[in-house]
């Protein structure tokens, strides 16, 4: 147990010296301001125990890795209806393109890219008010991270309403085919609000353990969603998670893993542990150049793959 303390010391300390750290999100005003020099990673397993080096107390901006909780919550508000308005397959396209909407008939490919993430935050919406449904958004975090102190970081989200033209297109194109129902601005401020939660790796990495429990929080043994569920949330976080780097991440990495344009990315060890990483520099797909790195040195050193013989901690 001594050795994941060990190897993520290490990794911390090699990525420490690395120059080519990627480009950190400048389409959301705050991010471009964060330093690319941070870097945090945090191993929760499910029997109870934290592994943390880094900067992983400091709290960050979760974006995408947000679909991940609202996946859950929408699955458990409508069930698999939700695959009525949400596909389920690799978009092979960036994660704000428009180009397979119209194609797609207002569909999203899957629940991970902007548009479907849209939709899951329009059907948590439904029958509240928004400030209902991002309450509800973020205590179910809060919940399954057993931590009351994440928040939403309001500077943020404005800034992402003030310039989130593209989400905006997304979000109208959608409603014209009947797949947003409530008001977009609505629908949005929810999505933008949820993009905005701020989370260090070690509450990130708590609030994801439930996906490497067979959907029950090994803390509380409260169930948060069906084992069934979680093994599905699993596969499209392995297939979709990454957008058009899915495929890259899942040959180099081999874990389900959901990333953020904040430098995030959480990853799920079934049956061991929960990861969060965050390392703000991005590759050319939008997802953590030294985050992934990371995420690959310490799949190799534990031997952690879903692709291999049942992982232990
Ligand atoms: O909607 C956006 O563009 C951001 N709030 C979230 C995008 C994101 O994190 C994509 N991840 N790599």
């Amino acid at each position: 147990m001594r050795d994941i303390q060990n190897i993520l010391v290490q990794i911390a300390a090699e990525l420490e010296t690395e120059t080519e750290r990627g480009k950190v999100a400048n389409y959301i005003p705050p991010l471009a301001k964060i330093d690319p020099r941070k870097f945090g990673i945090a191993v929760v397993t499910v029997d109870g125990q934290s592994f943390l080096a880094g900067n992983a107390y400091e709290p960050f901006s979760i974006q995408s890795i947000s679909k991940v909780f609202t996946l859950t919550l929408a699955l458990g508000r409508i069930g698999d209806q939700l695959w009525e308005r949400v596909g389920r397959e690799p978009s092979g396209s960036a994660f704000n393109s428009i180009v397979q909407l119209e194609s797609e008939r207002g569909v999203p490919r899957n629940p991970f890219i902007n548009a479907g993430a849209i939709v899951l935050s329009d059907i948590i919406l439904a029958g509240h008010k928004p400030k209902e449904a991002l309450g509800e958004i973020l205590r179910f975090v809060r919940d399954v991270a057993g931590d009351d102190a994440i928040y939403v970081d309001d500077n943020v989200a404005r800034a992402e309403a003030a310039t989130g033209y593209r989400n905006i297109a997304l979000a109208n194109y959608m409603r014209a085919f009947g797949n947003v129902h409530n008001p977009v601005e609505l629908a949005l401020g929810v999505y933008f609000h949820q993009c905005a939660i701020a989370m260090s790796c070690h509450q990130l990495a708590q609030a994801g353990l439930f996906l490497a429990a067979r959907g029950t929080n090994p803390g509380t043994g409260r169930s948060v969603t069906s084992a069934a569920r979680t093994r599905r949330i699993n596969a499209l976080m392995l297939t979709c998670g990454h957008y058009d780097g899915s495929g890259e991440f899942a040959f180099r990495v081999g874990l389900p893993a959901k990333s953020g344009v904040g430098g995030g990315i959480l990853g799920i060890v079934p049956g061991c542990a929960s990861i969060a990483v965050w390392s703000p520099g991005l590759n050319n797909r939008g997802n953590s150049l030294l985050g992934t790195l990371a995420l690959e040195r310490l799949a190799h050193r534990t031997g952690w793959s879903v692709f291999d013989s049942t992982p232990t901690v």
